[in-house]
């Protein structure tokens, strides 16, 4: 038998190239409007005095984690354990866990990642408290908790006063564990369409996040950090002076669900994730298909769009199957379009940035950089 073991995989794309030379479906990201999203965020927060701390959920980027703390941020947020790790041995010293976990497999993670950096996890039960207060204390090691307060989403998180102040008591009897302060996160309001819709419930958030606080200052447990806010509502949020910590994920991207939302503010994000398809077959009237389906796009939050330009208003993409993307189309005869690239503005960023290995970067018509999407499918 022949030995193809030595066979690679072509890259996606190099450093240097045009467009016209990346491999499809490659998942793009715009640096010129990325850099100007990172750079509105980092001087939010600071000209509130609010800390930011991404949420790498997101990007699933060392590389772009990297980049966040060198404009100011304290740390980044994790959703899971395991995605946790790429960036700690990145050299990021500072991860919040912004959501609960449960079993021994994830308490033992947690408890190595507090031996190596600042961790900080979340909680809404007592016996979550104790799994991982004893896990913590038997080895040595701090693990900072900041119970979950629901504050409008209806997902994780206690609310009530009774159920918050039985977290905050039992973490007492553990040396390993160390009251952090509140996560308080409200996803459920982040795309409402209106900037008034999203200010009215950003506000009501925050008077149940100071509600809670006054509570445990009443009982003499000051609150060193409240954690929350997403992209749709930070600078309601860090304006309220409830928060001392903001959490967005999305706002480096504007996927098409957050581009969807009315902004009003200082700054207008701007759409920086696409993926650069190619029209792969037009051998029928009215519709063309291009190789990007499922396996290429998250279609949670809608379909993908077509970017303004060449094709805005001559295709729709209508449908996905598992490889393939049906677009609908306005011109009678797409024949001379074959082989043609679409570039497309995906709706949900982050589910669609985990379908891909990297980033292809570019500016203008370039690839500049290709970069690692490391905590990719890290889940666990
Ligand atoms: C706990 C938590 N914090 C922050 C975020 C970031 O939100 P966004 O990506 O909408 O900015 C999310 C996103 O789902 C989240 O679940």
């Amino acid at each position: 038998m022949k030995d193809f073991s030595s066979l690679k995989t072509p890259a996606i794309a190099r450093a240097g190239a045009t467009l016209s030379e990346v491999a499809t479906p490659a998942l793009m990201l715009d640096l010129d409007a990325f850099e100007s999203n990172l750079q509105f965020m980092a001087s939010l927060a600071r000209r509130h005095g609010v800390a930011l701390r991404p949420h790498a959920k997101a990007h699933k980027s060392t590389m772009i984690s990297r980049q966040q703390i060198a404009l100011g941020a304290v740390g980044v947020c994790c959703q899971k354990l395991s995605e946790a790790y790429p960036f700690v041995r990145a050299g990021i010293d500072s991860i919040h866990i912004s959501n609960e976990f449960v079993g021994s497999d994830k308490v033992a993670m947690a408890v190595e990642l507090a031996g190596l950096i600042k961790l900080s996890v979340c909680v809404d039960h007592v016996a979550q408290v104790d799994a991982i207060g004893k896990a913590a204390s038997a080895v040595g090691v701090t693990i900072i908790v900041m119970p979950e307060v629901d504050v409008g989403h209806g997902r994780c998180g206690v609310d009530s006063n009774e159920a918050l102040a039985a977290l905050v008591d039992r973490m007492a009897a553990y040396p390993g564990l160390r009251f952090g302060g509140l996560q308080a996160y409200n996803g459920g309001i982040q795309h409402l369409a209106t900037w008034e819709q999203r200010r009215l419930e950003a506000a009501r958030s925050a008077d149940r996040v100071a509600q809670y606080i006054r509570f445990l200052e009443a009982r003499g447990a000051a609150c060193p950090v409240v954690s929350g806010a997403g992209t749709g509502t930070v600078e309601f949020d860090v304006a309220s002076g409830v928060y001392t910590e903001m959490q967005p994920g999305s706002y480096i991207f504007l996927d098409g669900h957050y581009g969807s939302n009315e902004w009003a503010g200082d700054y207008t994000p701007k759409h920086g994730l696409f993926i650069l398809s190619t029209i792969m077959s037009t051998a029928k009237q009215h519709k063309a298909v291009c190789d990007v389906g499922l396996k290429g796009v998250a279609v949670d939050s809608g379909l993908p769009r077509v970017r303004a330009g060449e094709y805005e208003d001559k295709l729709r993409y209508v449908s996905a199957n598992d490889e393939h993307g049906i677009l609908q189309v306005a011109a009678d005869d797409m024949r001379d379009h074959l082989g043609n690239r679409v570039m497309l503005i995906p709706g949900h960023c982050d589910p669609t940035c985990n379908l891909y290995d990297q980033f292809v970067c570019f500016r203008g018509d370039v690839v500049e950089a290709i970069w690692d999407i490391d905590a990719r499918g890290l889940s666990y």
